[in-house]
């Protein structure tokens, strides 16, 4: 186990701050983590975070409690059907890492999730989704652990899964950590190829393949949103909002172009990128923080921007989106 004091956390958040935690540690096994918690020193510091690839995060200066990661990186099929198998990955497995495993061994259900930052533990609070999939689609069960040490399994219905939501972000927030997620992942792929011009650009080169899918996501992926290691950002800075249909209708008026999508009888989502950018924000700085060019919905660090900074630039976009819209956008990232 590693065990740090005034440890910098430049390595560990996609946005680039140089901060620093008062204590960090990282564990290899569930059995370090129960002694770890066993130990006293949450109570000692009296506050703790627990990160994943640092992809969701935002800090606004030294974090002056314990900061947690997982280093547990096994990755198991624990069940081999016909049709399906059940694969348990240790919660710091590298998502990405763990999709390119799947689409090589010809496992179908992540392929559409290629190329997003962070660890598999995240994958399993956030619910993380893209192009038409949510990861909650695939997940069996999660494994973990309560800060007193006692461990739990929480079923796929037992997590509460909504749109970027589950339980660990509400009701057992701070209270559980997550040690391992099992996958179910299906031999005969459904391929879900919907969502804006994916299908084209998959189907470009004949038949579908995983691999296919893969690639193709990557692509779109690598032409809007920014590389981290060359301009510090978190993803999608806010959570598209869910308005009502009525109010939809009202706005589509006077904005004939605004998009939505479906979520039941009397609500829709709305992008938020096309709020943000049709008012005019899109590539617009403010200090060392600005709205990316080509996707409006990620907030970046230009360089040495404090977290203050982005989240001022995120306020007066808020307020600008409210005064035009009369719609609240609320981020998605943590700011800490
Ligand atoms: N749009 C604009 N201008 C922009 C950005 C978007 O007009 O600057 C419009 C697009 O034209 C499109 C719509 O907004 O009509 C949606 O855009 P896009 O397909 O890029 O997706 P998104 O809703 O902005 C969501 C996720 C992304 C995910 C994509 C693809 C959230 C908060 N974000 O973005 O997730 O990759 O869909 O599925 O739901 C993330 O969570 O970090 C993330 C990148």
């Amino acid at each position: 186990m590693k065990r740090q004091e005034n440890y910098s956390l430049l390595e560990h958040n996609t946005f680039g701050m140089d901060v620093r935690a008062a204590l960090f540690v990282e564990y290899d096994t569930v059995d370090e983590l129960h002694a770890f918690l066993q130990a006293g020193d949450l109570a000692r510091y009296g506050s703790y975070l627990h990160i994943g690839g640092g992809s969701n995060l935002l800090f606004a200066g030294d974090y002056e409690g314990v900061v947690m990661h997982s280093a547990m990186r096994t990755l198991e099929v624990v069940e081999d059907a016909d049709d399906h198998v059940l694969v348990r990955v240790g919660s710091g497995y590298v998502w990405d890492d763990f999709v390119a495993y799947c689409v090589h061994q010809g496992w179908a259900g992540v392929e559409n999730l290629s190329a997003i930052p962070g660890e598999v533990g995240a994958s399993a609070v956030q619910n993380i989704g893209a192009y038409g999939v949510e990861v909650k689609d695939v997940i069996a069960r999660v494994e973990a652990m309560a800060i007193d040490g006692t461990s739990r399994t929480f079923t796929n219905e037992e997590c509460h899964y909504g749109y970027r939501d589950s339980i660990f972000k509400r009701e057992l927030r701070g209270k559980y950590i997550i040690t391992h997620v099992v996958y179910q992942l299906e031999k005969t792929p459904t391929y879900r190829l919907d969502y804006g011009d994916l299908r084209a650009r998959v189907e470009a080169n004949g038949e579908p393949t995983l691999q296919a899918v893969r690639d193709a996501v990557t692509v779109i992926r690598d032409s809007k949103l920014p590389d981290p290691k060359v301009l510090g950002n978190a993803g999608s800075f806010f959570t598209n909002p869910v308005v009502l249909r009525s109010q939809y209708e009202a706005l589509k008026e006077q904005y004939p172009n605004i998009p939505s999508y479906p979520i039941d009888e009397e609500h829709v989502k709305v992008p938020a990128g096309w709020l943000i950018d049709s008012a005019g924000w899109k590539g617009r700085a403010l200090g060392r923080a600005a709205v990316h060019d080509r996707q409006a919905l990620v907030l970046v660090n230009l360089g040495g921007a404090t977290g203050q900074e982005v989240m001022t630039l995120a306020e007066r976009i808020c307020e600008d989106i409210y005064n035009k819209y009369g719609i609240l956008i609320t981020p998605e990232v943590n700011f800490i």
